[in-house]
């Protein structure tokens, strides 16, 4: 099971996760990438249905923004 978020301090805004991974990935008004599902905390499971396209744009990511963990993420700090 994956879970992830995008680090948006990395996102160049590129847009490839979202022509990927349309259904996992959308953009903030500014541009940067996030999770859909759950708002990027990374707290929900990526659907195994989801799987292939999200390592797809996982792997495609010019800067490595998307981030991967077989664990739900900490809440973001503040
Ligand atoms: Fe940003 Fe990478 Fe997506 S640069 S827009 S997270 S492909």
């Amino acid at each position: 099971m994956y879970y992830t978020k995008v680090n948006q301090d990395s996102c160049i805004a590129c847009g490839l996760c979202q022509i990927i991974a349309p259904d996992l990935f959308d953009y903030t008004s500014d541009g940067l990438a996030l999770t859909k599902m759950d708002n990027n905390a990374g707290t929900l499971p990526v659907p195994a249905e989801r799987f292939d396209t999200f390592l797809d744009a996982y792997r495609k990511c010019p800067t490595g923004a998307i981030l991967r963990s077989d664990r739900p993420f900490p809440p973001a700090e503040q």
